[in-house]
């Protein structure tokens, strides 16, 4: 039988602890609710009525649920108040000489028998238990913020951790409707181990000015699904927070230096940009504690006339390629209105592609997406051709051949002596540097990458990679461009990954790190960032969709770029690529699909 727990007690009302009262007296448990002073506890109170009352006009809430709730909460200052609760959960700052005082003064407070519990994200749960007198009853059971939203639990034991109270606590999480995984105690355990490496290499593309915060953000929201983008979850966190924990992590977590703070987040934690909680962080909010961004000096103007100031006109557009992409590509103009040469190899590639652009239409029109008229209009627009000539006239090219190099040089080159001057052109390329293709012709500047993603007629996202030789007309013609066919663009320097695989692979890869390191398992690592941090997919189902080889060859490139010993491809990865476990596509990758 599972230890029944009637009350709770919380040490902190911040962020978190606020979110975390809100989580237990929601499943009907008492809770006293203690913070260090009559300040700090009014703001707890006001965090945790704050929360209620949108649960409340969100309609997720009745309102006397909401009053029985905040009825269940006794508010306090300092630990006495706790002295008959069954469980204590400590979220103060995230400092561990703090947190190893009050759970010598918990110890000294609490019945015998009570669970001594941290939110810590970061600290050893271990070093923090052996202030105490009972370290098998001191466990980590780390909320995931916010935490009346998110499911997922990372329960942590130590080494002397009780089973007894492993259980119990795992049963608990059941009550309150959470999904628990149950780890070691290492530094950041599952989610945050994947998370902060991201979070930090995100802000300091931010500080070299390598895109926006806005670019950025919109890049991992639109190219991967994720609930919201790095920088905006900073705030969320709380921009000390983040820095202790990416502190924390770098000396308890083999110095990796990517999760050595980018020296930004300690100049904002000192200038008091801590995020929503206190009103500005990476953005600006309507007042402290709101969710709400507002327009700050930093905020583009994105109105059409800002967005066409020095675009060029086009309304002519080749494409070049006959594969996946550039088929999409081809539809994607098309439909938007433009006059579209596509130009393919020859007859037989032009006849394939056409095919595919029309069954594409087709689906659209079977869906109630397109009407007849639209998909005919749309394919009356396209002139399909085998020889490059043709797109003298045109006022933009995109390239979507093979990924080579130079098979990409040599299109160029020749692009150079056929377009009229002042003729975008753009390559897809995902992996290769932008300028390099550039300086195969003679007008670098006016040189561009149009990163799609696939399936481009779905993806709202499009990359714009302007080189240093872009000229500021070519990068405002592409985002102009890509407004008109509305996709969202994003501008970023040219560097492997660009944005979007730059952020998203080296955090594939230390996934598989970890399942190598047998900390834990694939099934509990997808769960803990779908249900911990909201992402659509586990990062080894997502690995299985892409392919294995795709991905490898992504973080060699990434490795390859920048030397960092922390982007080194995992392994495991290498050897299931070898072994022909490529993912979905060869039936086994992480996972067998072929039995599914
Ligand atoms: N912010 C997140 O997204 C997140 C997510 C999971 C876990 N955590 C962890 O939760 C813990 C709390 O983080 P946070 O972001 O809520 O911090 P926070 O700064 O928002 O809140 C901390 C609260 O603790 C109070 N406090 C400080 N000293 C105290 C004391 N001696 N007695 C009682 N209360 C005291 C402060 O007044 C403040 O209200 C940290 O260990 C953090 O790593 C944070």
């Amino acid at each position: 039988m599972a230890r029944e727990f009637t009350s709770v007690g919380v040490v902190g009302l911040g962020t978190m602890g606020a979110g975390i009262v809100e989580v237990f007296a929601r499943n009907g448990i008492d809770v006293v609710a203690v913070e260090i002073s009559e300040g700090a506890l009014e703001r707890g109170r006001a965090n945790l009525t704050g929360s209620t009352d949108r649960a409340v006009a969100k309609g997720k809430l009745a309102a006397a649920d909401r009053d029985a709730l905040l009825g269940r909460i006794t508010f306090a200052v300092g630990l006495d108040a706790l002295h008959s609760v069954d469980l204590v959960v400590e979220a103060v700052p995230e400092h561990l000489d703090l947190k190893q005082r009050i759970f010598a003064e918990l110890d000294r407070v609490c019945k015998p028998d009570a669970i001594l519990a941290t939110n810590t994200s970061s600290l050893s749960v271990t070093e923090i238990s052996v202030a105490t007198t009972r370290p098998n009853q001191v466990i980590g059971i780390h909320f995931f913020n916010p935490a009346p939203v998110m499911k997922l639990v990372e329960v942590v034991r130590t080494v002397v951790t009780s089973a007894d109270v492993v259980a119990d606590v795992e049963a608990l999480c059941a009550r309150l409707g959470k999904v628990d995984v149950t780890i070691n105690d290492r530094a950041g355990f599952i989610a945050n181990a994947l998370l902060f490496g991201y979070l930090n290499h995100a802000v300091a593309m931010f500080e070299a000015r390598y895109a926006s915060r806005e670019d950025i953000d919109a890049a991992m929201k639109l190219g991967c699904g994720l609930p919201m983008g790095p920088l905006a979850l900073m705030d969320l966190i709380g921009v000390d927070t983040a820095y202790e924990i990416l502190d924390t992590m770098y000396r308890r977590g083999g110095r990796d230096r990517r999760h050595a703070p980018v020296p930004l987040i300690k100049q904002m934690v000192t200038a008091g940009l801590l995020g929503r909680k206190s009103g500005r962080g990476f953005y600006t909010y309507e007042r402290p504690g709101s969710p709400v961004v507002v327009p700050d000096e930093a905020t583009p103007v994105t109105t059409e006339a800002a967005l066409a100031d020095g675009a060029r006109a086009i309304t002519k557009v080749g494409v070049v390629g006959s594969g996946t992409m550039a088929t999409g590509i081809i539809e994607v103009f098309a439909k938007a209105g433009y006059e579209v040469v596509s130009v393919t190899r020859g007859a037989e590639k032009s006849a394939t592609v056409c095919e595919a652009v029309k069954t594409s239409l087709n689906k659209g029109v079977v869906r109630g997406r397109l009407s007849e008229e639209d998909r005919d209009a749309a394919l009356g627009r396209v002139t399909w051709s085998a020889a490059l000539d043709h797109l003298a006239d045109v006022d933009v090219v995109v390239e979507a051949v093979v990924e080579e190099l130079s098979v990409k040089k040599a299109l160029f080159a020749s692009l150079d002596e056929i377009c009229k001057p002042g003729v975008v052109l753009a390559t897809t390329t995902s992996s290769l540097p932008v300028i390099d293709v550039a300086m195969a012709t003679q007008r670098p500047a006016d040189v561009v990458g149009l990163h799609f993603f696939n399936p481009a007629p779905i993806m709202p996202l499009v990359e714009v990679v302007r080189t240093i030789r872009t000229s500021p007309e070519t990068t405002a013609t592409a985002r102009a461009l890509c407004a008109t066919l509305g996709k969202t663009a994003v501008v970023c320097g040219d560097r492997s990954g660009f944005i979007v695989n730059a952020l998203l692979f080296p955090y594939l890869n230390d996934a598989v790190k970890m399942l190598e390191a047998s900390y834990s398992t694939a099934d509990d690592i997808d769960h803990a960032m779908k249900l911990g941090c909201g992402y659509p997919m586990g990062p080894f189902e997502l690995l299985d969709v892409v392919g294995l080889d795709v991905s490898l060859a992504i973080q060699r490139e990434l490795y390859l770029e920048l030397r960092e010993p922390g982007f080194a491809p995992a392994p495991l990865l290498e050897h299931l690529v070898t072994a022909g476990y490529l993912g979905r596509k060869t039936g086994r990758g992480f996972r067998d699909h072929t039995h599914r």
